[in-house]
């Protein structure tokens, strides 16, 4: 069984790229199922229904997402429908929406969940305790449990993995939009990466026009609407492989994929 994730698709320029190469690339790692974080992937805050529907009709699976969740007010018009669509499930019970969910893969049954982190993030419920709960809640009707944990530090993510070691399957960080390079298997057979990415220009600053984010550092104060980086593009994610009788994690592999 292998499992393919994805960092975070960055508007139009990231949208693009994954629809056109997303085909490719399941049939390079012969991957059984698709994750990707679509949290920036209208006009890079947000997401839509429109394209929410554009990313699952390309081979998507699940999209997951994160702190810019709410940050396009039509999210609200589908997000409780969809259950191919997660948020952090930490967010507090008011918000619409489901932070995990079980789906069938051929046999095998796979959770997929969502956790924010809350270091240099939105003080939600401790991502911890709800990894805990989602856990107890789901480990007897799941085959695998794959989680995305979008969050900043390193540290909050790394402390995740060996948290959760042995329990979920595979945990992967996003965010940050730049892949780190620790992917491997912990002691008890948790495959784990701190960030795998992201999809979209490599030529700015996280996905943003670079000109602009180093007027912003350099002023220190609002400096106007900020532009779409172009340029070179790039796919990040990564690929889990489990056994296929024990369910445990294998491998993870890179994913870096850089196009012109
Ligand atoms: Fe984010």
């Amino acid at each position: 069984m292998k499992i393919l994730v994805f960092g975070d698709i960055f508007a139009k320029y990231g949208r693009k790229l994954i629809v056109d190469e997303l085909s490719d690339i399941k049939a390079e790692y012969k991957a059984d199922f698709v994750i990707a974080n679509g949290e920036n992937s209208a006009n890079g805050k947000g997401i839509t229904r429109k394209v929410y529907n554009e990313l699952r009709s390309c081979g998507i699976d699940v999209i997951t997402s994160g702190n810019h969740i709410w940050d396009n007010k039509d999210v609200y018009n589908f997000i409780q429908e969809e259950d191919r669509m997660i948020r952090p499930a930490n967010y507090p019970s008011p918000c619409p929406g489901r932070g995990y969910e079980v789906y069938r893969v051929g046999k095998v049954r796979v959770g997929v969940v969502n956790l924010s982190g809350t270091t240099y993030l939105n003080p939600l419920d401790n991502p911890f305790d709800v990894a805990d709960k989602i856990y107890e809640e789901i480990k007897n009707i799941c085959d695998i449990i794959m989680l995305d944990f979008h969050a900043e530090a390193t540290s909050e993510k790394i402390a995740m993995g060996y948290f959760v070691d042995g329990r979920f399957s595979g945990v992967y960080g996003t965010h940050t939009h730049v892949q780190t390079a620790d992917n491997m298997v912990l002691e008890n057979g948790t495959g784990y990466i701190t960030d795998v990415g992201m999809c979209g220009s490599v030529d700015g600053v996280i996905g943003v026009d670079r000109e602009f984010i180093v007027k912003k550092f350099r002023a220190q104060r609002p400096t106007g609407k900020y532009a779409l980086a172009m340029g070179k593009r790039q796919i990040n994610g990564a690929v889990f492989t489990f056994d296929d009788t024990t369910f445990k994690c294998t491998n993870v592999e890179r994913i870096y994929k850089i196009y012109d």
